[in-house]
């Protein structure tokens, strides 16, 4: 829906996993829309490239990136995608995060998964540090001016936020 509310022909996805995002994805994105997804494990996305071609997802509407994210994203251009999701390591997020917001165009859309972090990011008085670090980065998307912001609380809470 995301994508498909975005009108989204460029997205990047960090954490392909087996491709059941990226499947949900490309389904709103338009036609000719390319996915560009980055996930450290090859056995993911070997798996996840099958889930594609199963769906019947020509091959140039993916781009599939092997390696670990904070050494890939700042490889990827400025402002050149509508949206961006984050779905990796979580103490990584709030770098992915800087990353993805130099990578989208105006108007695009960050989203960022599990950002209630199994709902341990309510409660003050939960300290872990994934919690924590969940917390503190919807505090600075919240409080970051150029970003107009929505938690929704769906799944394992989805921060979702657009660039002005
Ligand atoms: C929760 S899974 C992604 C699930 C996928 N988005 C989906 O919904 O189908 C997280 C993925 O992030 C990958 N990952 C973990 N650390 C990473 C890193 N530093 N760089 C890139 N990928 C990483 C893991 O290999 C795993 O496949």
């Amino acid at each position: 829906m995301l994508t498909a509310a975005s009108n989204a022909r460029a997205v990047a996805e960090v954490g392909t996993g087996t491709g059941v995002s990226a499947l949900w994805l490309l389904e709103g994105m338009a036609p000719d829309g390319v996915l560009t997804t980055i996930d450290v494990e090859v056995e993911h996305q070997r798996a996840a490239k099958e889930a594609f071609a199963d769906a019947g997802i020509r091959s140039t509407r993916t781009r599939t990136i092997s390696g670990r994210a904070l050494d890939v994203l700042p490889r990827l251009a400025d402002s050149a995608y509508d949206l961006v999701f984050l779905d990796a390591e979580p103490s990584e997020t709030s770098d992915y995060a800087e990353q993805a917001v130099r990578m989208l165009r105006r108007g695009g859309m960050l989203v960022v998964a599990e950002a209630l972090w199994h709902d341990r990011v309510a409660d003050p008085a939960r300290r872990d540090e994934l919690t924590v670090a969940m917390r503190e980065l919807g505090r600075s998307v919240r409080e970051d001016e150029n970003l107009v912001p929505s938690l929704l609380p769906v799944g394992g809470g989805l921060l979702v936020a657009i660039t002005r």
